[in-house]
């Protein structure tokens, strides 16, 4: 059985109309924004049941989610912190700001907060180079670009963000001690 199908199955036809049968296969994206939608990732039966749908094969479903930064395979938290360390932004300090951005949530590239509210991610260029240190953080149905950032500024979001979420400030040393 199809189960990204038989939970989603108006919006899956919705999203398949709008593409004309011999060009199913274009709505990979969709479909995989759909499946990642209730629970921020696209798992592998997700993937085997966009493959099916749309009669593409598995690989090339997940080469597309290893491709896009917006997709996720992984769980994580509410928010994404997504820090380029390509090149460029390599030669403008980005490995030293990834290295301070989790010493300040107190976790590693790839981990989640134990509040559930951060994960650190390391990603490849977001075409804001000259702009570096930068992360895309994503969350909360929104993906926002954060340019010229400093540990300072990249706190001051953080703080923003537990606010807003309602979750209390953790210090470094608690978050180790999780
Ligand atoms: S290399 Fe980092 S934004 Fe281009």
């Amino acid at each position: 059985m199809n189960q990204l199908l038989n939970r989603y199955s108006e919006e899956v036809h919705q999203i398949l109309a709008k593409y004309p049968p011999d060009r199913k296969r274009s709505a990979v994206m969709p479909l995989l924004y759909l499946a990642q939608r209730s629970t921020g990732r696209v798992s592998d039966q997700d993937m085997a049941d966009i493959a099916e749908i749309i009669e593409i094969s598995v690989t090339d479903v997940a080469s597309i989610v290893g491709f896009y930064t917006l997709f996720h395979e992984e769980p994580g938290g509410r928010y994404r912190i997504q820090v380029c360390t390509d090149l460029p932004c390599a030669l403008r300090g980005a490995d030293q700001f990834l290295q301070e951005v989790c010493s300040e949530l107190g976790i590693g590239v790839n981990q989640t907060t134990p509040d559930g509210l951060f994960t650190v991610e390391e990603v490849k260029c977001l075409a804001a180079c000259h702009r570096a240190p930068v992360f895309q953080l994503q969350g909360d149905g929104e993906i926002t670009y954060h340019e010229h950032q400093t540990v300072e500024t990249a706190r001051a979001l953080f703080a923003e963000l537990r606010s807003k979420s309602g979750v209390q400030p953790q210090t470094n040393q608690e978050a180790g001690d999780a």
